[in-house]
């Protein structure tokens, strides 16, 4: 594993997306193993599956367990409902929740399905929630092909909490593949915001593939804007960002 050194975000660059999520399972396990009662910050998407995987099999092996631990995914999209193929809900069933010991009533997601009137206080409600928890101690992200971080698309505040936003169009058409169309991908959904994904005591970042260069570089290098979201994770006191070489290309 290679570092770059840079001044506001510390970043690695591994030899394969394994290494990766061997690392970040093991922070995981070592965060959880210290504070069992750990509240974790969790991600869909294609990036964090490898490292889901590992994790399941780290409680297999009991080497790590979720009895005690709390999580919040960073967002869901509006009106569909849970058991729908491609909500996240479902997805977090499939690839994680339903493989170890997390207890389901504290693994949590937003609210998806109240209808237009409700979904502004289940956004609220949501926010209240990781207060309450204490927090999140340890926030897994990626980066989405606009600079999003959860679904905080281009234009995104800084100050930003968990609302109710539309969709940027490059997001929809990045999920149109697999909703069968673009016609079916959700125009809304209710995302953490930047302010409450940053107040997590540790963000890890994992962006891999060509098609995560640009971002990549726009994420390192320019300046920090709500244009690109991802630019608010530098100057975070701790915060690491995992590339492979693919990703690592235009540096
Ligand atoms: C997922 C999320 C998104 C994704 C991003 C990258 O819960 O909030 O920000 O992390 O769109 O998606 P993948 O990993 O599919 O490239």
């Amino acid at each position: 594993m290679k570092s770059i050194t840079s001044a506001d975000l510390v970043t690695f660059v591994v030899d394969s997306r394994e290494e990766a999520e061997h690392a970040l399972a093991a922070e995981i396990a070592s965060v959880v193993r210290a504070k069992p009662n750990a509240v974790l910050g969790l991600a869909t998407g294609n990036t964090p599956i490898g490292l889901y995987r590992e994790l399941i099999r780290k409680c297999a092996t009991r080497e790590l367990s979720f009895a005690h631990a709390t999580t919040f995914n960073l967002d869901e999209f509006l009106g569909l409902e849970r058991g729908h193929p491609e909500s996240f809900h479902r997805w977090m069933d499939q690839n994680l929740f339903g493989h170890v010991d997390l207890p389901r009533e504290r693994a949590h997601l937003p609210e998806a399905n109240s209808g237009d009137a409700g979904a502004d206080d289940d956004a609220v409600r949501y926010e209240a929630a990781i207060r309450d928890a204490g927090g999140v101690d340890l926030q897994i992200l990626g980066i989405g092909r606009n600079g999003h971080i959860g679904f905080n698309e281009p234009g995104s505040p800084r100050d930003s909490r968990t609302r109710v936003v539309e969709l940027h169009e490059v997001t929809r058409a990045d999920a149109a593949r697999s909703f069968g169309g673009l016609e079916f991908v959700p125009k809304r959904a209710i995302t953490m915001g930047v302010a409450t994904i940053c107040s997590a005591r540790r963000l890890r970042v994992l962006a891999f593939g060509a098609h995560k260069a640009a971002i990549v570089r726009r994420t390192l290098l320019d300046a920090v804007n709500s244009d690109c979201p991802s630019t608010f994770l530098r100057g975070h006191v701790d915060v690491k960002l995992f590339l492979d070489r693919e990703a690592a290309r235009e540096l």
